[in-house]
């Protein structure tokens, strides 16, 4: 299979599972996709951070969506992880940018152009707080794997959601993911202001929940 045919598959594959799905979110989500330049630019595979390395098990963790995990098996090789770098240090703390990564396939810097708009995937280490955060982008997540946990506030309390649960975060909602024993792969857009910057929102308990993984 051709890079092009392997582009084109997985995008088909990841619109024909969003269709499964309800919910607040897809139908944008899906309508994204649609405006999308359906014509996959060339992109070299990029060098791919460490934490990629848990992607097999993410892929063997992934059930009840088989043709969409053939899909990216079928483009791994291509895929160009990378992290999102614009959280302070001291802010998001030590572990999570190393223990992330994530790949653009619709928008900026992903395999077919689009405007304001972002589809990709997402990737996080097992034993890992993304801590909360906030950001102008309305976002959907769909959990490949699971269960992980989310809240949404920093007084929010956690709430495990299974995988092929979506999550759909209302610009500038807070939320946080705790990532337990097994690696969370999930697809992820951004429907609109992907431009703006993502902001971490302190909470007085990481400390005790990092502790605890
Ligand atoms: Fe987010």
């Amino acid at each position: 299979m051709s890079h092009r045919e392997a582009v084109t598959r997985l995008i088909a594959e990841i619109d024909r599972y969003l269709a499964r799905l309800s919910g607040p979110g897809i139908a944008e989500v899906r309508d994204g996709i649609a405006r999308s330049n359906k014509c996959p630019a060339q992109t070299a595979a990029k060098p791919a951070p460490p934490v990629c390395g848990h992607l097999d098990a993410a892929l063997r963790a992934m059930t009840g969506a088989d043709p969409l995990r053939r899909a990216i098996e079928d483009i791994r090789s291509d895929l160009g992880w990378i992290t999102y770098d614009e959280y302070p240090r001291e802010a998001i703390g030590q572990r999570f940018p190393r223990a992330h990564a994530f790949v653009s396939l619709i928008g900026d810097g992903g395999f077919i152009p689009a405007e304001d708009f972002q589809l990709g995937l997402f990737l996080i280490a097992p034993k890992t707080l993304y801590r909360d955060h906030f950001h102008p982008a309305p976002e959907l997540y769909v959990p490949l794997t699971g269960p992980h946990g989310w809240r949404f506030g920093t007084d929010g309390s956690w709430h495990d959601y299974e995988a092929h649960i979506p999550i759909w975060n209302e610009p500038m909602r807070v939320h946080a993911t705790l990532v337990r024993d097994q690696p969370f792969l999930a697809l992820y857009a951004w429907t609109r202001d992907v431009d703006g910057i993502a902001v971490v929102k302190p909470a007085p308990d990481w400390a005790e929940i990092e502790a605890g993984l």
